[in-house]
């Protein structure tokens, strides 16, 4: 049998519609529920309005199916796979499983992987590699792999011919379909692959087990539809699709209501949110507007995008109270050639002019950015841009990458062209700058007094207490364990050039939202 014969034997079965209801909001996905990914559907953006489900029900006969077994989800990538993790979890427990950290003792394994780079997806076929004696020792072991990398079809081919440890392969539009995926992976001893290459709708209401009970996320969008040439994002997560704004402040509501003390808002390009919406002229900056008199301390989101970046977000986001003062504003590159064939649809002047913008605005503001070097073609000069634009900016932090070709995306077409070495040593003198403003940021906060947000022991030290700051910077500090979860006024006695170390002085009790 060759690759494509047995891709095509793999035939998922059609869903069983649960209601009358389902049948009729699913009917779409009858047609379109692939054997494998495709990235030519991804790469289309259909017109046809986005549903939004607010039933979300596990079926009752699936209930017990997870009793006496237990679980574990290893997540890769982003906040927005973390977060698909605490919905899987949630599935999972309702499903009647527990919870295992040890892979040993699981009875089902997901990967929920992440595609952005491919140093991101060699670590997940090592990891595969290593399952295989696990499902030697035991054949009922379940192991799936969902998340980005179930969206490629190179990936599903992959490991459709050298994995065969794998039961289950799903995508991103489908986790709400894990009990049926499981149940399928259960009595089949074919590998279960449902991976929707079209956009799934929106689905409110899913359980979720969320990690830790200070912060939270919140997704407010789904999708990109911004097609950067060097990313795979937007295939991988399908067109975008913001929730409801009366949706999103419930959860938030709610969150505040059970005690959380921060919320991220999450999305591909949150600067994007509601331009997907036919019957509301509702964007980012209104739905910060309302959630800053929502009763919780802090709330932050990620990822902007510069171009969709308006002023009225601006605006609303100076008033301050519980929207903190740090922006994570990816650049990409400080070369206007470099951001033109990137299709970032930004200049480097445009993007300083943005910057200036929002500093008049909020003068303490904190900058944080993504950079790739050694994107096709860049030149010393376009790199010595990003360094100069770096330091114009005096961004606080950065995460930095070297460029990697995603298959299908227009950048993998070009010639991958800067040396290896020339990359890594961009990659290193970038670092260095990196490196050197951050320490120089946290130097301004040596003696101050600042407000933490209590998370926990510190990895390194269990008696000594770690928690951020409004503009996210981690702060170490001997306190009793009873402020764990509280906000509280630390005295920076030390500013190292990651971390601050303090005083603690006392708990913040007024928290109350100026408005
Ligand atoms: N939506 C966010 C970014 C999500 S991906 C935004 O537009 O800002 C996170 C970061 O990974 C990107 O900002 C980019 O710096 C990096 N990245 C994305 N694709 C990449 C690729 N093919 N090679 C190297 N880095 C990449
Ligand atoms: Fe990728 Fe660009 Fe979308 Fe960010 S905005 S997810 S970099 S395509
Ligand atoms: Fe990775 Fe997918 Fe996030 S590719 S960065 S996990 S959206």
């Amino acid at each position: 049998m060759n690759e494509e014969q047995r891709l095509a034997s793999q035939q998922v079965k059609q869903p069983e519609p649960s209601d009358k209801k389902s049948e009729k909001d699913y009917s779409k996905y009858f047609q379109s529920v692939y054997t494998a990914p495709s990235l030519k559907d991804a790469k289309k953006r259909g017109k046809e309005e986005v549903q939004y489900h607010k039933d979300f029900a596990i079926d009752e006969k699936y209930l017990g199916m997870g009793h006496g077994r237990k679980f574990y989800i290893r997540t890769y990538g982003c906040q927005m796979n973390e977060h698909d993790t605490e919905v899987m979890a949630g599935i999972f427990l309702q499903l009647g499983y527990e919870a295992t950290n040890k892979v040993e003792d699981a009875n089902v394994i997901l990967m929920n992987t992440c595609a952005i780079r491919e140093n991101a997806e060699n670590k997940v076929f090592g990891e595969l590699g290593h399952f295989k004696p696990l499902k030697q020792k035991n054949p009922d072991l379940l192991i799936g792999v969902c998340g980005c990398m179930s969206q490629e079809e190179a990936v599903v081919k992959k490991i459709l011919k050298t994995y065969d440890q794998v039961d289950m392969i799903f995508g991103t539009h489908n986790i709400h379909r894990l009990p049926d995926i499981l149940n399928e992976a259960y009595m089949s001893k074919e590998m279960v692959i449902e991976v929707w290459s079209k956009e799934g709708d929106v689905i409110e209401n899913l359980p979720k087990v969320r990690k830790g009970n200070t912060k939270a996320w919140v997704n407010i969008m789904y999708g990109c539809d911004k097609f950067c040439t060097y990313c795979i994002v937007p295939y991988t997560r399908g067109k975008e699709r913001s929730r409801r704004p009366d949706d999103i402040i419930q959860e938030v509501r709610q969150l505040a209501a059970q005690g959380y003390k921060e919320v991220t808002l999450l999305g591909q390009n949150v600067n994007a949110y509601g331009k997907d919406f036919e019957d509301l002229k509702y964007g980012l900056g209104d739905l910060m507007n309302e959630l800053r008199t929502i009763d919780i301390p802090r709330i932050r989101f990620t990822t902007s995008h510069p171009r969709d970046f308006d002023d009225y977000l601006i605006e609303v986001l100076a008033k301050k109270g519980n929207l903190v003062e740090h922006i994570h504003l990816p650049v990409q590159s400080g070369s206007s050639d470099m951001l033109k064939i990137m299709a970032r649809k930004y200049t480097r002047e445009s993007y300083l002019e943005l910057v200036r913008k929002i500093r008049k605005a909020i003068p303490d503001v904190a900058l944080t950015t993504d950079i790739i070097v050694g994107f096709p073609n860049e030149t010393d000069e376009q790199f010595e841009e990003t360094l100069s634009l770096y330091k114009e900016v005096g961004f606080e932090m950065a995460f930095t990458y070297i460029y990697s070709p995603r298959e299908g995306t227009p950048a993998a077409k070009m010639q991958d062209n800067v040396p290896m070495e020339v990359k890594k040593e961009r990659l290193q003198r970038l670092n260095d700058v990196v490196n050197q403003l951050c320490g120089e940021a946290i130097k301004q906060y040596d003696g101050q007094i600042v407000e933490v947000l209590v998370e926990g022991e510190s990895k390194r030290n269990p008696n000594v207490l770690a928690g951020y700051t409004r503009k996210n910077k981690l702060v170490n500090f001997v306190a009793p364990k009873e402020v764990i979860g509280q906000i509280v006024k630390v005295q920076v006695t030390e500013a190292k050039t990651w971390s601050l170390q303090g005083d603690f002085i006392e708990v913040v009790t007024d928290q109350k939202v100026e408005l």
